[in-house]
């Protein structure tokens, strides 16, 4: 998979967080941003957590509409990693039996929790029609995008 400037592709994010608008508009834009610099990032969103109900919610996203607007913790990807508060790498996702498809598209995915004070808050989601597309650049970077959202949420 042909790697973008992370470092580069960061300035302008951190450029674009420190932008006056809505929190929504702001974070649209990143998905935005995000899937039209890196070629093999299909879908980019955020869900965000409801910690009482166990439930995330659909936010903001760029790519097809999804029927997954609410996922209970523990189901699929998105619910795997908010049950765990960790990064979860799928890089085959017809390997991954706790799958929630969006799109017979997409064959790799990454979600990435977001923290706030400790506080799990939202998720980044990013799936991609490309097989084993997401390595530890990939995470690193988006790990970084995480720590600066939270700053905003
Ligand atoms: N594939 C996700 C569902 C959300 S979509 O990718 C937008 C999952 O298994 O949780």
């Amino acid at each position: 998979m042909n790697k973008p400037d992370f470092g580069r592709l960061m300035g302008e994010i951190e450029t674009l967080l420190n932008r006056k608008a809505s929190r929504d508009d702001i974070l649209k834009e990143l998905c935005r941003l995000l899937r039209k610099k890196i070629c093999y990032y299909n879908w980019v969103g955020f869900y965000m957590a409801d910690d009482q109900k166990k439930e995330l919610r659909l936010g903001v996203f760029d790519g097809e509409d999804t029927e997954h607007k609410r996922i209970r913790y523990g189901q699929g990807i998105c619910g795997q990693a908010a049950a765990s508060r960790e990064t979860f790498l799928v890089n085959d996702v017809s390997k991954e039996k706790n799958y929630l498809s969006c799109s017979p598209l997409v064959k790799s995915e990454i979600v990435v929790p977001i923290f706030k004070y400790g506080k799990f808050l939202a998720e980044i989601d990013i799936d991609s029609h490309y097989i084993n597309a997401f390595d530890e650049k990939d995470r690193d970077f988006l790990e970084k995008i995480a720590k600066k959202v939270a700053e905003i949420l």
